[in-house]
C-alpha cells in the first residue's frame, strides 16, 4: 500500500465510526486496510475508501477489526494481580465466584481465568467464568476448548489443566474437563442493552479499543453495573475508565484493577487530601525541570504542555509527573503544543488507564480532533 493519505484514512475511519460505533487505533486500521485492498487487488488508497462507501466492503472490514488476537496466560502483570490482590478476597466467600470475560476471543482469556481461580481459590470454593464474544466462529472453537499450543510459553504450573488430544496428527491439547465444565460461552454485543449481572470479577481486555469514545463510556458504565457491589474489573493495558461513577482505581500501572464501589466506600471522605502541584513544562525548559503551576483549585491539578511532541519519549517524561497524583482531576493543557504526534497519543493512552482522573483540554480544533481520533476526549467535550 502507498503510504495512506491522512485524509482517506480519515473518510475510512469516519464510515466506520459512524457505521459500526468502531474507533480502532491507526496501526490496527492501516494492518487491515492493507489486508483488505491485497484481497481485492487494489494498490491506491482512495480506490479502497470509495468501495468501503459501500456495504459489504464495509461489513467485511469491520468483520477483520472485530477479529480477535488473543492467547492464554496474556498481559501476566494484570493476572498476577489478580492472584495476589483479588482471588485473596474471595476466600470464604460461600456463593460461587462468578466470573466474565466479556469479549473472550476463542476462549483462552476465560479459560486462563478459570485456571487461576481452580489453582487460587480454596478447594471447596465454588466458581463459574462466561466467556461471551460478537463473534460465533470465535465462539466455536471457544466452546471445543482444543488448541494447538506451544507450552514453553504457558506457566508450568498451568500444565495439568492441559491434556494431549490422542486421536490428532498436529500436537494438539484439550481444556481439562474439570476447568471445561466450568465455563460456558454465549454470545453477546456489548453493543447490547442487556448485560448479565451480578459478577465478581469482569475481564474485558483488547475490546474496548475499537469502539468510538462515546460508545466506550455506554459499555463501561453497564460493566460496572453488572458488578457485584466490590467487584472487579480489568481493562487492557491502553483501555482507560474516565467519567464512570462508582469506580475506585487500586494497583500499579500495567496492573490497574477497577473495583466497584461498596454503599460504605461511597460515604464522603473527612477532608480531601491536599497533594503538591505537578511539574508544568514551559517552552525551552526541560520537561521535567520543576517548575510549578498552581493549581486551580485544591481538587485540581494543572500540567502545561509546550512545543513539539513528535515521538512518544517527550510526552512520557512528562506525564510522568501526573500519574500517580491521587487527586479527583488533573488537567493537562494542549494549547500551547506545537505538535502531536501518535506516538505522544499512545503515551496519553497509556497515562489515562494509569490515572483515570486525567483530563486532556484543548480548544484548537486540530488538537480537538486529535484528542478525538485517539479516545482522549472527555464525553462532555466529545460533544463539542
Ligand atoms: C483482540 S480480541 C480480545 C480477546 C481477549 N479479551 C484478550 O484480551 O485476549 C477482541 C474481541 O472482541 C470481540 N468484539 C468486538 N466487538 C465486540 C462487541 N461489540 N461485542 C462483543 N465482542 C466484541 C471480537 O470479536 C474479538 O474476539
Amino acid at each position: 500500500m502507498e503510504r495512506a493519505d491522512p485524509n482517506t484514512m480519515e473518510e475510512i475511519r469516519f464510515c466506520i465510526a459512524s457505521n459500526a460505533g468502531l474507533s480502532p487505533p491507526e496501526w490496527v486500521l492501516q494492518a487491515r486496510v492493507k489486508q483488505r485492498m491485497a484481497a481485492l487487488g487494489l494498490t491506491e488508497i482512495s480506490a479502497y475508501a470509495d468501495r468501503v462507501g459501500n456495504s459489504s466492503e464495509l461489513d467485511q472490514l469491520v468483520a477483520l477489526l472485530r477479529v480477535g488476537e488473543t492467547s492464554f496466560f496474556r498481559h501476566r502483570a494484570q493476572l498476577e494481580s489478580l492472584q495476589t490482590s483479588v482471588l485473596p478476597t474471595f476466600h470464604k466467600h460461600g456463593e460461587p465466584v462468578r466470573v466474565w470475560s466479556a469479549g473472550c476471543a476463542s476462549g483462552e482469556e476465560a479459560y486462563t481465568l478459570a485456571m487461576i481461580l481452580d489453582k487460587g481459590l480454596a478447594r471447596n470454593q465454588k466458581y463459574h467464568v462466561l466467556g461471551s464474544d460478537i463473534s460465533p466462529s470465535s465462539l466455536e472453537v471457544a466452546s471445543a476448548g482444543i488448541y494447538s499450543l506451544n507450552k514453553q510459553e504457558l506457566p508450568s504450573e498451568f500444565h495439568r489443566y492441559f491434556v494431549p488430544v490422542r486421536e490428532s496428527s498436529t500436537d494438539q491439547s484439550a481444556i481439562h474437563p474439570d476447568i471445561r465444565d466450568q465455563v460456558h460461552f454465549d454470545i453477546h454485543n456489548l453493543a447490547d442493552d442487556k448485560f448479565p449481572a451480578s459478577f465478581d470479577l469482569i475481564f474485558c481486555r483488547n475490546v474496548l479499543i475499537y469502539f468510538t469514545p462515546a460508545a466506550k463510556k455506554r459499555v463501561v458504565e453497564k460493566l460496572v453495573a453488572s458488578l457485584k457491589p466490590g467487584g472487579y474489573l480489568f481493562l487492557g493495558y491502553s483501555e482507560s475508565l474516565r467519567g464512570v461513577k462508582g469506580l475506585k482505581a487500586e494497583g500499579a500501572q500495567g496492573a490497574r484493577v477497577y473495583r466497584r464501589a461498596t454503599p460504605q466506600s461511597q460515604q464522603p471522605s473527612v477532608a480531601p487530601r491536599q497533594k503538591p502541584a505537578p511539574i508544568a513544562s514551559t517552552p525551552g525548559q526541560p520537561a521535567n525541570a520543576p517548575s510549578h503551576q498552581p493549581a486551580s483549585t485544591p481538587s485540581t491539578q494543572r500540567l502545561r504542555l509546550s512545543g513539539e511532541y513528535n515521538d512518544g519519549k517527550r510526552m512520557a517524561i512528562e506525564l510522568r509527573s501526573v500519574i500517580s497524583l491521587d487527586c479527583p482531576t488533573i488537567e493537562v493543557l494542549l494549547d500551547e503544543a506545537s505538535y502531536l504526534g501518535s506516538e505522544a497519543a499512545e503515551e496519553m493512552q497509556r497515562a489515562l488507564a494509569a490515572n483515570a482522573n486525567i483530563v486532556f483540554i484543548a480548544s484548537r480544533s486540530g488538537h480537538l480532533r486529535f484528542l478525538r481520533r485517539h479516545g482522549l476526549l472527555t464525553s462532555a467535550e466529545d460533544k463539542r
